[in-house]
C-alpha cells in the first residue's frame, strides 16, 4: 500500500536485509550455509506480565478447522535463539520469505540464480512442519531492469524461463505461489471511471498491455501443475480497488488462464472496517466458485497518514513513542477479532498470514516514514498482544 517514494525506501531496506541474509546464509555458489539452529523443544512458553501463558501452537491450533496461519520471516532471523523465529516455529504453520524469493534476490543477473537464502528459509520451515508461500514471481518492485528489455517475445521468453527455473527449483517444497503481486490499478479514488483495472507499472509499460499476467500464470501452471497459483494485491478491502481486481480475475478466467485464488494483503489501519475486508473475500467466493481466498500480508498500522506522507514523507502523523497506547491496542484487538470471527465462517479462506512476527519486525516502522509502529500480534518483547488474545480466546475481555 505504498507509493513509489515509499517503495524506493523499502527497496533500500530490502537490499540491506538481503545483504544481511547473504552474509549469514550464503548463496548457492558460495560456501555451504551456516547450519540452521534447531529451536530446542524445551523452550519454556513465554509468560506475559499479566500472567497469560502462550501455549505451544495456541494460535495455529485455534484455527486448525478453518485455515492455516502464517507469518513472514527473513533468512537472517532463522538462527537459534532468535525470538521471532522461536515464536514463528511455536505459533504458525506457514512461512512466507519476506524478501528472499523476489526476483532481485533470486536472479539479480539474468540467467544466474542465487537460491541460497530462500533455500535456507524454505528448508527451515519444512523441517519445522510448516508449509511455504512462494512470494512473488512477478512484481514491479524488487525486479532487475533486464526483465523489461527487448521485444515482447523476448520479455515473454525471459519471464517464462525465470518462472520455470524458480518453480522447478522449489518443486515439492513450495506448492503455493503468488504468481503476480500488486497488478491492480491504484487510481482508486476516482471511482470506477479511473484508469483501471490494470496498474501502470514497469511490467505494463514494457509489454504495452497486461498480457504479462497471462504469460506468468500459464508458465507457472506448466512448471508446477499441482501448485496453487494466486494473484495477490493490497487494499482489496477498498470496494473500488476490489472491483478492478475482480475485473482482472474475471478476464483471466474468461480467457482460460489458470488461477486458483486471490490473495488479499490486508495492510489495514485502526479505522479500517473489518466489513470491507470480509466483503472482498465474499466478492471472490460469490462470483468465482472454487477460487480460494488467502490473506497474505495482514497487519494493522497505528498511524493514519494523509496521502502526502506516502507520496513525499510530509505531514506524517507524529511518532507515538516506544509505548503502545492502550486504547489503540484495544482497537486493534477489536478489529482483528471481528475480522477473524468473519474469516472462520468463510470456507473459501484457506490461509491467513500476518506480515511479520513481532512489532519490531514490521516494515511499517520504516514506511511511509521511520516511526515506532505496533502492527503485529506480538510486541517487541515477544509477548502476546491483546489482539492475539482476542482472536484466540473469545472470552478475553478487550
Ligand atoms: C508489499 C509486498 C511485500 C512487502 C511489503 C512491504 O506488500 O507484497 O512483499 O514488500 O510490500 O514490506
Amino acid at each position: 500500500m505504498v507509493d513509489i517514494t515509499a517503495r524506493q525506501r523499502l527497496k533500500l531496506l530490502a537490499g540491506a536485509a538481503a545483504l544481511m541474509s547473504s552474509a549469514c546464509g550464503g548463496s548457492s555458489t558460495s560456501a555451504p550455509p551456516t547450519p540452521i539452529g534447531v529451536i530446542p523443544p524445551t523452550t519454556p512458553p513465554p509468560t506475559s506480565p499479566t500472567g497469560f501463558t502462550l501455549s505451544e501452537g495456541l494460535l495455529r491450533d485455534s484455527f486448525r478447522n478453518n485455515f492455516s496461519v502464517g507469518t513472514a520471516i527473513t533468512a537472517n532471523q532463522i538462527n537459534a535463539g532468535d525470538l521471532s523465529a522461536t515464536l514463528a516455529q511455536s505459533q504458525f504453520n506457514v512461512i512466507t520469505p519476506e524478501y528472499e524469493l523476489k526476483p532481485d534476490q533470486i536472479a539479480p543477473t539474468e540467467g544466474e540464480y542465487n537460491f541460497g537464502p530462500a533455500d535456507r528459509i524454505v528448508d527451515w520451515a519444512l523441517s519445522n512442519n510448516m508449509t511455504v508461500r512462494g512470494h512473488a514471481l512477478v512484481w514491479h518492485e524488487a525486479t532487475p531492469a533486464y526483465f523489461y528489455e527487448g521485444t515482447n517475445a523476448q520479455i515473454r521468453t525471459r519471464l517464462e524461463n525465470y518462472i520455470t527455473a524458480v518453480m522447478e527449483h522449489f518443486a515439492g517444497r513450495i506448492t503455493v505461489w503468488d504468481v503476480v503481486n500488486e497488478v491492480t490499478s491504484v487510481d482508486i479514488y476516482r471511482g470506477n471511471d479511473g484508469v483501471g483495472p490494470d496498474r501502470d507499472t514497469e511490467w505494463f509499460n514494457a509489454v504495452g498491455n497486461a498480457d504479462y499476467i497471462d504469460w506468468a500464470f500459464n508458465a507457472a501452471r506448466a512448471a508446477a501443475p499441482g501448485a496453487q497459483l494466486f494473484l495477490s494485491d493490497y487494499e482489496t478491502e477498498n470496494p473500488f480497488k476490489m472491483n478492478w481486481t475482480m475485473e482482472i480475475v474475471r478476464r483471466l478466467l474468461e480467457r482460460g488462464v489458470p488461477i486458483d485464488g486471490v490473495g488479499h494483503q490486508f495492510h489495514l489501519q485502526l479505522n479500517t472496517p473489518a466489513s470491507g475486508a470480509l466483503a472482498a473475500i465474499d466478492a471472490v467466493s460469490n462470483e468465482f466458485a472454487g477460487l480460494i481466498n488467502h490473506v497474505t500480508e495482514l497487519d494493522v498500522s497505528f498511524y493514519q497518514d494523509p496521502g502526502t506522507c506516502w507520496q513525499s514523507g510530509t505531514n506524517c502523523s507524529p511518532d507515538l513513542g516506544p509505548m503502545a497506547p492502550p486504547e489503540m491496542l484495544a482497537t486493534q484487538a477489536s478489529l482483528l477479532r471481528e475480522l477473524f470471527l468473519g474469516l472462520v465462517t468463510r470456507p473459501s479462506v484457506e490461509s491467513v498470514n500476518v506480515w511479520g512476527v513481532r512489532d519490531n519486525d514490521s516494515w511499517l516502522n520504516f514506511a511511509p516514514t521511520q516511526r515506532t509502529n505496533f502492527p503485529l500480534l506480538f510486541d517487541r518483547a515477544g509477548d502476546a498482544k491483546p489482539a492475539l488474545r482476542a482472536i484466540t480466546d473469545q472470552n478475553y475481555v478487550i
